[in-house]
């Protein structure tokens, strides 16, 4: 069978500094430096832009009349139509860009990436692969939605690239080829990490701030934990929802004004997770990955986080963190205060976590993305000979 080099171009509705994008950006790079030609092509301009052209990787900004914040999946009907056809408008000039590229295949980051890639697939005759960085399910889009994107999924993409096995459960996968790929950390140098005594433990939590990540589940298990430690919240708010002012009034209200601080968007989290000794993940809505909890681990954190999704396959419980169900905030008490109170344990389960992170390195990241996209002309590149 013929094999062919893919040049990808990866598509992305956002440049916004969010977990996806994230991904996308290291992945980028990761290929790059295997010799993958890739181009990472955004609808939007943000720091992901500048942060992949500082790190050499082919990027490029193509917007039209589509403004990416304007339209919510799930939103008003009206403006799910008017977006839609903009977003179709808009895949039809990246088809274009995409064809005198010589791309080989386009690589869609998200479910509006997914539409517009779809269309530019069409004019630029090469497959679209969707990169899934969310569950499809209920829980997530609502039932109708999710049942609509996962037929669009399948009907318009030739396969899947799921970031956790939880995600590809969550879509339809019938006769499409797909492939697990856990987004990896970048090469991290773990430095000593010594945990600190239980008076003067710190925690951390790093991501958006938003109210399905659970921030507010935190400040209450905080609220009723034993030892009062002092916590960090690293984290912006990137897609419209106000949810900091929501927490500002929790802190207040739960007596937390001393020992809580909200950094806001910070470009690199490491120097927060490198100088805690607990790091919390407890999204309410079941994560679709987690990075976050991977990073923590290479920080040399101890973890604690939710006990669905993704962080399922990251995290063995009592092994190398501690999973708890995060809408029981006493279950998430108990949890930070065994942990406050024993130093050892903490220090035992940050060592098992380092171990952990070597399976979740970006290199293998890229190394079976670009195997996936390897595969035998015929099943992925449409309306081109097989070379
Ligand atoms: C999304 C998911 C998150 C995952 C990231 C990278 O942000 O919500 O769980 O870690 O994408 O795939």
């Amino acid at each position: 069978m013929a094999v062919r080099e893919p040049a990808i171009t990866f598509l992305s509705h956002t440049a916004a500094a969010s977990g996806a994008e994230l991904a996308t950006v290291r992945l980028a790079t990761a290929l790059r430096s295997m010799g993958v030609t890739s181009t990472v092509l955004f609808t939007q301009d943000g720091p992901m832009v500048a942060e992949l052209s500082r790190r050499g990787v082919p990027v490029r900004v193509v917007s039209g009349q589509f403004d990416s914040t304007k339209v919510t999946i799930g939103g008003a009907r009206i403006a799910i139509l008017s977006g839609a056809w903009q977003m179709v408008r808009l895949g039809w000039d990246i088809g274009e860009v995409i064809r005198t590229s010589g791309s080989t295949v386009v690589v869609a980051e998200s479910t509006k990436a997914l539409l517009m890639g779809a269309v530019a697939a069409r004019r630029a005759r090469v497959p679209v692969i969707w990169h899934v960085h969310d569950r499809v399910s209920s829980e997530f889009f609502g039932t109708a939605m999710a049942s609509i994107l996962r037929f669009l999924g399948w009907s318009v993409s030739s396969g899947y690239i799921a970031n956790s096995n939880s995600t590809l459960q969550s879509l339809m996968t019938y006769r499409k080829r797909s492939v697990v790929a856990y987004p990896g950390v970048e090469a991290v140098d773990v430095a000593v990490h010594v945990q600190r005594p239980p008076d003067q433990v710190r925690i951390v939590m790093v991501g958006r701030l938003e109210r399905w990540k659970g921030q507010d589940l935190l400040l209450r298990a905080l609220a009723r934990s034993a030892f009062k430690p002092q916590a960090t919240f690293v984290g912006g708010a990137h897609f419209g929802e106000d949810f900091g002012g929501e927490l500002a009034e929790l802190v207040t209200e739960l007596g937390l004004t001393d020992s809580v601080t909200f950094t806001g968007h910070v470009s690199d989290p490491s120097t927060y997770l490198a100088d805690a000794d607990i790091a919390v993940h407890c999204s309410r809505t079941t994560e679709p990955f987690g990075q976050v909890i991977v990073e923590a681990m290479a920080a040399g954190c101890a973890v604690i986080a939710a006990n669905a999704g993704g962080p399922l396959e990251i995290v063995t419980d009592a092994v190398d963190g501690l999973l708890v169900d995060p809408t029981d905030i006493e279950a998430l008490t108990q949890a930070l205060d065994n942990l406050i109170g024993d130093p050892v344990l903490r220090w035992e389960l940050a060592e098992r976590a380092r171990s952990t992170v070597a399976r979740f390195t970006v290199e293998e990241t890229a190394a079976t993305v670009d195997g996936f996209l390897r595969a035998p002309s015929s099943n992925l590149v449409r309306g081109r000979p097989n070379g």
